[in-house]
């Protein structure tokens, strides 16, 4: 990280020159009468905010220690995001401690846009990227394409390693064939990725787990999706896997009070109408504080046997602002958990299983 003192160097500089460009900083021509009136103080630019002080955890068998609180990198890339907003996003979570950023091949101009707005303090941030569809929508799972696709990865995200490459949710088919698996033990031992990862859910989780091959996992936890917590999150543990929750904070679906349009969050949206929890509706739906409905999703989260949640966003001041949550609300209460395990066993329906 820039050191503190630099930064307040850097500013105070800038400051100097200000004052020296407005002229103000000159002899007056004549001498007053009475004590010279003090030059006006140019406005300061904003000092930095300090990082906030986050759990981390150790990435099961792994070295390295993540801030239980990561970026989730498909939002600003589905969205196109401005590059000044993502330089913005990035810049001031790391400012204020994240360490990990996930993102993938196909989340469209993800990786490019993470590249230019961070790889100049790319020790500050452990990296996680995908592999299989080498162009929206088309899968690419053979061992070319997949080699192929690290390659260019690693240009796009301007950086000689990656620390984890995962496999991003192909079919137990695949996981089978074994040939994309060999790929990625092969850019591991090249160097190109330290560690190899599995991103997916349910029973093809399961299967990826139990193949041994793999350091991480990713998969979707939460408050609407809580197969993992019976069916996979205890077998990745035993193996000390490193896990990822993806889709953390549910896609924060409570804040739709209609069924919303965008089919990847259809899902969720309707299980929370069964789930009717009580911090998901009323006076906490929209509440910001620890104990409204994010900042109750996001710690239910943290208590399931995973290292660290990656929170999708666009927004710059979303990271810190859930930071913030995490560090005022605490572990969730044991009562507090219990109860929204028990909802889920009491409503959950057969089909309600990991969603990709
Ligand atoms: N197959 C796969 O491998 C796979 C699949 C899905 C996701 N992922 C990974 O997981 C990451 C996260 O998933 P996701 O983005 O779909 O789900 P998510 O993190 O559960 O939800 C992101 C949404 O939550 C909102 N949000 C965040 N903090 C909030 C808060 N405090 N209050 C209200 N709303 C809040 C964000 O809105 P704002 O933009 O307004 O902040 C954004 O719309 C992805 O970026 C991707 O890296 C991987």
């Amino acid at each position: 990280m820039i050191d503190p003192t630099r930064r307040r160097f850097l500013a105070s500089t800038a400051a100097l020159a200000a004052f020296a460009a407005t002229g103000r900083g000159q002899q007056p021509e004549s001498k007053p009468a009475t004590a010279p009136p003090q030059p006006a103080q140019p406005p300061q630019p904003a000092a930095p905010k300090a990082a906030i002080p986050l759990e981390k955890r150790r990435f099961g068998a792994t070295d390295m220690e993540v801030t239980v609180l990561g970026f989730g990198g498909a939002e600003i890339g589905y969205q196109q995001v401005d590059q000044a907003i993502v330089e913005k996003l990035l810049n001031s979570a790391l400012d204020a401690g994240l360490n990990v950023i996930d993102t993938a091949e196909c989340y469209a101009g993800s990786e490019e846009a993470i590249g230019k707005a961070v790889a100049n303090r790319r020790k500050e941030y452990h990296l996680f990227t995908k592999v299989g569809h080498m162009e929206q929508g088309k899968a690419g799972w053979t061992a070319a394409s997949i080699e192929k696709s690290i390659d260019r990865s690693l240009q796009r995200l301007k950086t000689d390693r990656i620390d984890l490459v995962q496999l991003h949710s192909c079919g137990k088919d695949i996981l089978e064939a074994g040939e994309c698996i060999e790929a990625l033990e092969k850019a591991r031992k090249a160097g190109k990725t330290r560690y190899i990862g599995y991103s997916g859910d349910s029973t093809t989780a399961l299967y990826a787990i139990e193949t041994g091959k793999f350091d991480a996992l990713q998969t979707s936890v939460n408050i609407c999706d809580q197969e993992c917590l019976d069916l996979t999150l205890g077998k990745a543990k035993a193996r000390n896997m490193g896990v990822i929750a993806k889709r953390p904070i549910a896609n924060a679906v409570w804040r739709s009070e209609t069924q919303p349009d965008n089919g990847y969050v259809v899902e969720y949206w309707k299980r929370l109408q069964k789930l009717d929890y009580d911090f998901a509706k009323g006076d906490t739906r929209n509440s910001q504080s620890p104990d409204g409905a994010a900042g109750t999703a996001l710690r239910f989260t943290l208590a399931a046997p995973i290292h660290v949640a990656i929170v999708g966003t666009s927004n710059p001041a979303r990271w810190r602002q859930n930071a913030e949550l995490l560090k005022a609300g605490g572990a969730l209460p044991k009562d507090r958990i219990d109860a929204i395990r028990a909802r889920w066993k009491a409503v959950a329906e057969a089909g309600w299983t990991g969603q990709t």
